[in-house]
């Protein structure tokens, strides 16, 4: 794994560029990554150029020996082109203008826009297609940030209606899909179909998770008319885009067909903050991030890289965004980075170079302070490349066999419809994921159309909109399925399956979700002769199979047929890891009980073993030999080992 920087020559102009990229290399970095806000100073009014200052950079990056990731500036539309083409600005769900004056402010659906960006695209692409310094691109800038996947303008609405009748082709197979009859929704022509906000009470969710896929599929057109054109100049040149921890208003499984490999931006202590995680978690966790965060995302982005990723920006300090910004724990910034390095990351590449004294993120923490001095971090960079050097890592070790399914569109469907004030799609799946950590696994993160032929056990809480295919994988594979709450319980039109929950699942769990029910907040259900219970969501499962866990009133909890579980609500976080436990050891799957906050991660012939958690660890994995760090992990700290 190479080291790499964010930089903005553009905010430096007095800097000697050939010194600070020398600077960089001293400490051991290969990376930068320049240019993705920096439309106003490439073209600072209409049509007229400016490239000489990125000529220097590249240029000095390239006499430096750094690689270039090079930034497309479309996430910050300049002034001019806002005067110009006002209807390019995006409408919030109130219909209200998002003006000028920070960023993101465009709407995927403006045809207007696409021009002006792929104008731009044509510019920068001609000009540094071929530098020597250019090893990547990337497209815009953590597509959807600050809420804007969906636009309610008027370009927005004309080209969902364009989008429906491609889908549906005849009005009538709209309002059958969609259930119109009901409440008299019926349309009789695709120009009347309006956005589904500001109607008096909800929306069909039919309709509003139409909108959805629409907003969707346009972030997918917008990225793909960016990778055409800069593969036009020069197809050798790989592309990414950085997306962003916890968001789901795009499906970047799709996002992701289109590009080379995945990046991601993560900060740690800025999400747990903006997490809604209970006041122990925060508390326990505020100098060091939730202990699976940072891991989760790692592995959904390999997924979504389809086996390759980076991590563009990592956290280095204090942010300015969260409700509050501490100062990482000392031995967290080596942590995190090893913690990529077991996932599999090509480069980490740390936000940002240099703190900027002016404009919006200047209480942001960089590599330098604004006085040009190194901090923490850099010391904790030089030893984690000291360190990491001293393993041999191999990219083909042997990859875990458990996977979990994250799906964007079950996601969706669930926002749109969340039965329970607790119940959340990415809630549940972060608590699988993170039952699984602490019991000591390795876990890929897949999406449903992935292969299951290299698995042995699959999760799939929750997912929806599956139909026989999937059905088909998981019998022709030997693997086995953890499915429930809700797994199978919509069809992907938003309907309720006619032989209902688990739908096409029951050839495998011969069960029926008759009904279902939410409850209070406070209400917790223990479950019979355990010390957990089910909370916010419970089924009512007709099935011949007898329960191996109950209710203490009675009700079946959890089943089992041929090793295959369906879970019928949602349990405490202890509940979870007790039937994960019970899953697993049926599948002839190891676990173990990692302390708190303490999680492990192999790669083979390695196990990285990551201290989290507020106490001195005192975990000792059997059959392995310590080749860096203490045996008594230290709060923030990190030791590795190697199979004997
Ligand atoms: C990211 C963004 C960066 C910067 C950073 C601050 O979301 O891509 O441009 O704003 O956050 O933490």
């Amino acid at each position: 794994m190479e080291l790499g920087v964010c930089f903005y020559p553009e905010h430096w102009p007095e800097m000697n560029l050939l010194e600070e990229f020398q600077t960089m290399r001293d400490m051991g970095i290969q990376h930068v990554r320049m240019g993705e806000f920096s439309w106003t100073k490439l073209e600072p009014t209409s049509g007229c150029y400016n490239f000489n200052w990125l000529d220097e950079a590249m240029d000095a990056a390239s006499y430096c020996g750094l690689k270039v990731t090079l930034g497309t500036p479309t996430a910050t539309p300049p002034s001019w082109l806002i005067q110009k083409f006002p209807e390019v600005l995006s409408r919030d769900s109130q219909g209200r203008i998002r003006k000028f004056g920070s960023r993101r402010h465009y709407c995927f659906s403006n045809s207007k826009y696409c021009e002006e960006s792929s104008r731009i695209l044509h510019q920068i692409a001609k000009r540094y297609a071929f530098h020597p310094a250019l090893f990547a691109w990337q497209t815009d800038n953590e597509y959807g940030c600050h809420n804007t996947v969906l636009s309610y303008s008027e370009a927005a609405k004309e080209g969902f209606q364009k989008w429906l009748e491609t889908k549906y082709s005849t009005i009538e197979r709209l309002n059958r899909a969609w259930g119109n009859i009901f409440w008299s929704m019926e349309f009789s022509s695709f120009n009347h179909i309006e956005l589904p906000n500001m109607t008096v009470t909800e929306a069909n969710p039919s309709h509003s998770l139409d909108f959805q896929r629409y907003s969707s599929d346009m972030v997918r057109e917008y990225n793909q008319m960016q990778v055409k054109i800069l593969k036009s100049y020069n197809s050798e040149i790989p592309i990414q885009h950085n997306y962003m921890g916890h968001f789901t208003q795009f499906d970047h499984f799709d996002v992701g067909q289109d590009l080379d490999f995945a990046t991601w931006d993560s900060y740690p202590l800025g999400f747990l903050e903006q997490e809604p995680y209970p006041e122990e978690i925060k508390q326990t966790y505020y100098r060091t991030g939730h202990p699976d965060f940072a891991a989760f995302h790692h592995d959904l982005y390999r997924a979504v890289g389809r086996g390759r990723f980076w991590i563009m920006e990592q956290q280095s300090g204090p942010v300015n965004w969260a409700p509050v910004n501490p100062i990482p724990l000392q031995g967290m910034i080596k942590l995190w980075a090893f913690e990529a390095l077991f996932h599999g990351a090509e480069v980490l590449s740390i936000f940002r170079w240099k703190q900027v004294p002016f404009a919006q993120e200047q209480m942001h923490s960089g590599l330098l302070g604004v006085d040009g001095k190194k901090t923490k971090a850099v010391e904790e960079l030089e030893e984690f490349l000291r360190e990491s050097r001293q393993l041999n890592i191999s990219t083909d070790a042997k990859g875990p066999r458990i996977a979990l399914i994250f799906d964007y569109p079950s996601c969706w469907i669930h926002d749109l419809e969340p039965k329970a004030c607790g119940f959340n799609y990415f809630q549940l799946i972060f608590d699988f994921y993170t039952v699984l950590r602490e019991l000591g696994q390795n876990v890929d993160i897949i999406s449903k159309e992935d292969s299951f032929e290299s698995y042995q056990a699959i999760f799939c809480p929750a997912l929806v909109g599956i139909n026989e295919s999937f059905i088909h994988k998981v019998q022709r594979s030997e693997v086995k399925i953890f499915a429930g709450p809700r797994t199978g319980s919509k069809t992907k039109d938003f309907r309720i399956p006619h032989n209902l929950g688990p739908g096409v699942l029951q050839d495998i769990l011969p069960m029926k979700v008759s009904r279902s029910e939410s409850l209070r907040h406070s209400v917790k259900i223990a479950v019979e002769s355990a010390d957990f219970y089910g909370h916010s969501y419970r089924e009512v499962i007709e099935t011949d199979l007898d329960p191996i866990l109950s209710f203490e009133d009675g009700l079946g909890c959890l089943f089992e047929r041929n090793s295959n579980f369906y879970l019928g609500s949602v349990l405490n976080q202890r509940g979870l890891k007790e039937v994960c436990r019970l899953f697993l050891n049926r599948t002839e799957i190891e676990t173990i009980d990692l302390p708190r906050g303490t999680r492990t991660r192999q790669l083979d012939p390695y196990l990285l073993m990551t201290n989290y958690g507020p106490e001195v660890s005192l975990f000792q994995p059997e059959n392995y030999a310590r080749i860096l760090g203490n045996p008594q992990l230290e709060p923030g700290q990190i030791s590795v080992y190697k199979k004997l």
